[in-house]
């Protein structure tokens, strides 16, 4: 038995920011921002929290499967901004959408954070142990934002991606996952602290900091690195993938990583415009954009991809 997907939802925050809303409170301009990223837009919440959007995506991804709440056995939610430390926004959702029967979580693996739980609820199911699985990506990324570094602020967006899988004969055909903690300090966010008593250390606001080229780095060369090891493993030619579904970090990235796979760009959609950067949620956001625009048939071979702070990263090849 496999994973199979049998509905996706997504849920984004009301609010649209612009290059130009942030070009009024940080250095830089649309031209830049479109230039070196491909980012028009980015949702960003007022008052919307990571479970809401999280609770909402998977309303929709319930209903587009066809599941009801208590069908499911499994929540697992990947997200490195969850609203508290605990309890975990998993069971946050399994209450407000009434999955009472499920056993629900959070991970933290930060933008391969979907893809993570789709490999846990992978070896579930092959285990045999659970059947219906509900893995949502989510993220307001915004809270942890540092609004006055321009070299990040104008990248990451909020929102939230979910997936009803079910067990079947067909579907997940292959994934590989990988951490490298030696490189943890590029991309990275301390925790929120309140200070020491003990020392007299003061209170500390944990922010996202970033050295961009560094990631940048990894990814165009992580990405088609493990791509490549997942066709070859399993025999398929790079003919026989529909699409490339990339971790929408910035349209360089994805152009780079289409270039050193040699496949053509048609191949590898995007919504990174509109969305931005939504770590987690950016995979399943751009699997719900494709289904809305009727791109993926019964059968169609395609891969999911994706990396991260960590650095982690992930790839599953997937027939639809
Ligand atoms: O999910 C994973 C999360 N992170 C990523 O995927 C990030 C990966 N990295 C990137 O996407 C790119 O490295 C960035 C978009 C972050 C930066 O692009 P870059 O082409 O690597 O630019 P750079 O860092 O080399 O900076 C070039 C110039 C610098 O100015 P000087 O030193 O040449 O005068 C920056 O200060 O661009 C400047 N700059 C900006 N200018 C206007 C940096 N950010 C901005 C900005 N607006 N927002």
């Amino acid at each position: 038995m496999t994973a199979k997907i049998v509905g996706i939802g997504t849920c984004v925050p009301e609010t649209v920011v612009t290059n130009d809303d942030l070009a009024k409170f940080v250095d830089t301009d649309d031209g830049w921002i479109r230039s070196r990223t491909g980012i028009r837009e980015r949702r960003i919440s007022k008052k919307e929290g990571t479970c809401e959007l999280a609770a909402g995506a998977a309303r929709r991804a319930l209903a587009a499967a066809g599941v009801k709440p208590e069908e499911l056995d499994i929540i697992i939610l990947g997200t490195s901004t969850p609203d508290r430390n605990f309890p975990s926004d998993a069971c946050s959702v399994q209450a407000a959408i009434g999955a009472a029967n499920a056993v629900a979580f959070d991970i933290s693996a930060a933008c391969s954070g979907f893809i993570f739980a789709l490999g846990i609820a992978q070896a579930f199911f092959q285990s045999g142990v659970y059947r219906t699985a509900l893995i949502i990506g989510a993220e307001t990324v915004s809270k942890v934002t540092d609004w006055s570094d321009r070299s990040t602020c104008v990248l990451f967006g909020d929102g939230a991606g979910a997936a009803v899988l079910k067990a079947d004969e067909r579907g997940l055909v292959d994934m590989t996952m990988g951490s490298d903690g030696t490189k943890g300090d590029i991309l990275a966010c301390t925790s929120r602290t309140l200070g020491n008593f003990l020392t007299g250390a003061g209170p500390k606001l944990g922010l996202m900091t970033m050295d961009g080229q560094a990631v940048f780095r990894f990814a165009v060369r992580k990405v088609p690195e493990s791509i490549e090891l997942l066709l070859e493993r399993n025999g398929i030619k790079k003919e026989e993938i529909r699409y490339y579904v990339l971790h929408q970090a910035n349209e360089r990235i994805v152009e780079a990583a289409a270039k050193r796979l040699g496949e053509p760009m048609e191949k590898f959609p995007m919504t990174i415009d509109r969305y931005g950067n939504t770590s987690s949620a950016s995979i399943p956001l751009l699997l719900d954009d494709m289904i809305g625009k009727d791109m993926l048939k019964t059968g169609d071979r395609i891969v999911i991809s994706g990396f991260g702070a960590g650095m982690t990263w992930g790839a599953a090849l997937l027939e639809w």
